[in-house]
């Protein structure tokens, strides 16, 4: 079996969570080792990058900083866990990825896409997704979701954007789609979970019959 790497992406409240054990069990199902994973974390130093990330802290965090811990993260994520699974012949499902700077960074903050370019290449010149999987969902719909569910710790930093820095990130996830349609499939996350479901298994099949 060939290793693959497959990214989830999407705004909030996509069903992100839901449809990658959902994708885990369908390819374990079929013999496939699977290691799931997220962005930013997936490793103890990258989950500790996270919990700093995503805190509201009195510390204001600056944009620059906000994107080099993102990388940070990234690059012991892929050293120590990604890229070893991958050489075994592992799937790795990674909730998030380095399409996630472009849309969060890039298009909700306004980082020059130029400067995510550059930490892409010193950090994974020579890795990228076999396959992207973006949860595609207006705005109003993933907010609503996201909300009711984080009730009991109240929202993250990125959690407590505005619906406009939403919409950023909702338009930069497809223009990237769009711009390279060999790697990325839109799925539509406002069907009924089980549609999204037999859409995400649609699109892992064909890369699993060309792994074998
Ligand atoms: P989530 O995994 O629960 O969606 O939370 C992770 C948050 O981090 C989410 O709001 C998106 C954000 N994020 C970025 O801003 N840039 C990134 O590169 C990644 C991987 C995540």
């Amino acid at each position: 079996m060939r290793g693959r790497f497959v990214t989830f992406e999407g705004g909030e409240g996509a069903g992100k969570s839901t449809q990658i054990a959902r994708a885990a069990e369908w390819l374990r199902a079929r013999g496939v080792e699977v290691v799931l994973t997220r962005e930013p974390g997936g490793t103890p130093r990258a989950e500790r990058l996270r919990t700093i990330l995503l805190e509201r802290g009195a510390e204001p965090m600056p944009q620059s900083c906000e994107l080099l811990l993102m990388f940070a993260a990234r690059a012991t994520h892929l050293e120590n866990l990604v890229r070893p699974a991958i050489a075994r012949g592992a799937w790795v499902l990674c909730d998030r990825f380095t399409d996630a700077t472009y849309a969060y960074q890039g298009g909700g903050r306004g980082l020059p896409s130029e400067q995510i370019d550059a930490l892409a290449g010193i950090v994974h010149a020579d890795l990228w997704p076999d396959l992207t999987l973006l949860i595609d969902l207006p705005v109003d719909a993933g907010l609503a979701r996201a909300s009711s569910r984080n009730g009991a710790h109240g929202p993250d930093r990125f959690e407590s954007e505005q619906q406009a820095f939403f919409e950023r990130v909702r338009a930069t996830y497809l223009e990237r789609a769009q711009a390279e349609p060999a790697r990325f499939r839109v799925i539509d996350g406002s069907r009924s979970i089980d549609a999204v479901t037999g859409a995400i298994e649609a699109a892992l099949a064909p890369l699993l019959e060309a792994s074998r």
